[in-house]
């Protein structure tokens, strides 16, 4: 096989509304509630760096300036710093190269689908990642981060790649399940995809998390769409649809998921993110001993 195009850029659809975390997403967007001292959005923005993912595309709504914000450069504040003789490397992650962020807008949220068919100028007629930054990809010690474990998988095969991993049976009416293929190691084919499946009718236990690789014909699915489960434009149902014309993968990630849309995911991933650091594991883990000792 000839090498497949690079993957240069990223889709970050970031316009929904962040229902579950009202009040606090009523004026602040869910992606910049932070883990310990990073906004959600940064840890998906360093994932995509990781892998060498050049452009980033974030399509935003109503309300969610302050991500674009995060991204730029903060003169007042930088030159503040300066004066007082603080250290600037704290804002290294936030810096991105001139050209290389562009935003669109999603008017109405129709759906991740319809999120992602926003993009489509700016995705133009090349591969493309999508990050949901909602969902914590946390690589195992020693791994890469998840979209660089995607990115080789895809130089291997080619075609669409999309991340999974295994939950509990009970678990799967609440996510984009497969039907796996053959498997070679943490490669899985994907014969078939549904949203939402009864447990009874789910295919696997494997789930779709927040990570794609996806060929541009999928914005032509994408176009002429209707609404899928819970009314909204699905990105699993057009991914259903290139199933069969291109290769379609999964790649199980090696590391952890935190579905910090929910708000016991987001307390996990802010407990577990902390026991991880060296700067604070000691302190977390006291405290964490304590207060469940007091329960
Ligand atoms: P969610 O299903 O978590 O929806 O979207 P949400 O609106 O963010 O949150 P809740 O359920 O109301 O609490 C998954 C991802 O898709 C984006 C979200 O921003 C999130 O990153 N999304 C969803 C859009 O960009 N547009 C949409 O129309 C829907």
């Amino acid at each position: 096989m000839t090498s497949p195009k690079p993957i240069r850029k990223a889709v970050f659809p970031v316009a929904g509304l962040g229902t579950r975390f009202l009040p606090a997403t009523k004026a602040i967007p869910k992606e910049m509630l932070p883990i310990i001292d990073r906004p959600l959005i940064q840890y998906a923005v360093d994932e995509a760096r990781e892998a060498g993912i050049e452009q980033l595309i974030f399509v935003t709504g109503r309300g969610k300036t302050a991500i674009v914000e995060h991204f730029d450069t903060a003169f007042e504040l930088e030159a503040t710093m300066n004066e007082r003789d603080k250290a600037l490397d704290v804002l290294e992650p936030t810096r991105i190269q001139p050209g290389n962020l562009v935003t669109v807008r999603q008017q109405v949220p129709l759906g991740l689908g319809h999120a992602i068919w926003c993009a489509r100028v700016i995705v133009g007629d090349e591969p493309f990642a999508i990050f949901l930054p909602d969902e914590l990809m946390i690589a195992s010690k020693g791994s890469t981060g998840c979209m660089k474990q995607m990115v080789e998988a895809y130089d291997r095969v080619g075609g669409n790649l999309i991340s999974v991993l295994e939950v509990p049976e009970e678990e799967v009416s609440s996510y984009g399940v497969i039907a796996p293929g053959k498997r070679d190691g943490a490669l899985t084919e994907v014969t078939g995809l549904v949203e939402k499946p009864k447990r009874a009718d789910a295919p696997s236990n494997l789930i779709i998390s927040g990570r794609y690789i996806l060929q541009p014909e999928v914005m032509r699915v994408l176009e002429t769409q209707g609404k899928g489960a819970g009314g909204e434009v699905q990105l699993t149902d057009a991914m259903a649809q290139m199933i069969g014309q291109q290769p379609f993968h999964a790649v199980t990630f090696a590391g952890k998921r935190y579905d910090c849309g929910s708000k016991t995911g987001f307390v996990e991933a802010t407990l577990a993110v902390a026991l991880e650091r060296e700067d604070m594991a000691h302190e977390v883990r006291a405290m964490a001993k304590r207060l469940l000792g007091e329960c």
